[in-house]
C-alpha cells in the first residue's frame, strides 16, 4: 500500500518566549501508520505533539514559525477552527485523566458537546462501540454508571482512549500513554494501538525503546529540538544512519 501523507511539518519552529524548542522540523507522517517519537528528555517531543492540535496555544508566549499541515492545510492559518481541529486530532496523556463522571458519562460527553447522536439508543450504541473498540467493554458493561475513578489505571487509560475515539478523530496523539501502567496494562494498550491504526493515524511519544520497536511503523529521533533521523522503525532500530540515533537507542545517553 502506498503511503499517504497525513501530517507534514515544513521548516516548523516552536518557541517558548525566545527559547527555541523545535528547530526547522521537516517531517512527513503517514496515514494509518503508527509513528513513534523518541529522544531524550526536553528534546521537544511533547512540544511537537501538542503543536499538532494547537494545545500549546494555551501557553502564554508560545509561538511558531513555518508550516504544520494536516491534509495539506496549515493548521496555524488564521481562519482555522481550533475546536474542529481538536475534534479531528484527539489526544491521550501520560496519566489517565478521566472526567469526574460515570464511565458512561465520560464517553457520552464528547458526543453531547458535538451533538453527535440522534436519540438515547444511538448515544448508548456509540458509547458501547467505542468501549468495545478500546477493548474495555467486557470489563465495564455492568458498571457503566460507576465513577470512572473506580477503574484501575490501565482501565482508565483505555477509557481515555475510548473517549478520544468516540468523536471520530482522524489522528490520535499519545504522549507516553503507558508510562504509568503495569506490564499487563501496557501490553493491552499496545495491542489496542496496533489495532487502532486501521482507522486512525497515530503519533506516540515513548521513552520505552522496546515499545517503539514493538508498536510503531516509523520512528523519529529528536534531539535538542531537531529531528535527527526519521525512517522505518526496523531501520532505525537495526541500522540507524546517524551516530546520535545509534547512541541513543543503545542507551549510551538520554
Ligand atoms: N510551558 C513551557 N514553558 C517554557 N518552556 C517550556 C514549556 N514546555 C516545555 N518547555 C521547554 O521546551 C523544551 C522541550 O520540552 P518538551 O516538553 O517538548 O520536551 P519532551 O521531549 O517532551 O521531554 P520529556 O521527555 O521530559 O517529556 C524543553 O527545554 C522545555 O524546558
Ligand atoms: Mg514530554
Amino acid at each position: 500500500m502506498e503511503n499517504n501523507i497525513r501530517i507534514e511539518a515544513r521548516e516548523f519552529n516552536a518557541y517558548y518566549d525566545k527559547k527555541c524548542a523545535l528547530k526547522d522540523i521537516n517531517f512527513k507522517i503517514f496515514s494509518n501508520k503508527i509513528t513513534a517519537i523518541i529522544g531524550p528528555s526536553g528534546c521537544g517531543k511533547s512540544t511537537f505533539l501538542r503543536s499538532l492540535n494547537r494545545m500549546n496555544d494555551l501557553i502564554e508566549n508560545f509561538n511558531v514559525k513555518g508550516e504544520l499541515l494536516i491534509d495539506n492545510e496549515n493548521i496555524y492559518d488564521k481562519d482555522v477552527d481550533v475546536i474542529f481541529l481538536r475534534k479531528r486530532v484527539g489526544m491521550v496523556f501520560q496519566k489517565p485523566n478521566p472526567f469526574p463522571k460515570s464511565i458512561f458519562g465520560n464517553i457520552a460527553y464528547g458526543l453531547r458537546i458535538h451533538k453527535m447522536f440522534k436519540n438515547y439508543d444511538d448515544l448508548y450504541m456509540k458509547v458501547e462501540n467505542s468501549l468495545k473498540e478500546a477493548a474495555l467493554w467486557d470489563e465495564v458493561k455492568d458498571d457503566l454508571n460507576k465513577s470512572a475513578f473506580d477503574l484501575s489505571g490501565g482501565q482508565q487509560q483505555r477509557l481515555c482512549i475510548a473517549r478520544a475515539i468516540v468523536i471520530n478523530p482522524e489522528i490520535i496523539l499519545m504522549d507516553e500513554p503507558t508510562s504509568s501502567l503495569d506490564p499487563t496494562s501496557t501490553a493491552k494498550i499496545e495491542e489496542l494501538i496496533r489495532k487502532l491504526k486501521e482507522h486512525y493515524t497515530i503519533v506516540i511519544v515513548t521513552h520505552n525503546m522496546q515499545q517503539a520497536a514493538r508498536v510503531s511503523d516509523y520512528s523519529a529521533f529528536f534531539m535538542q529540538g531537531e529531528l535527527i533521523e526519521y525512517d522505518e522503525t526496523t531501520k532505525i532500530f537495526t541500522a540507524p544512519s546517524n551516530k546520535l540515533t545509534e547512541e541513543y537507542i543503545t542507551g549510551r545517553f538520554g
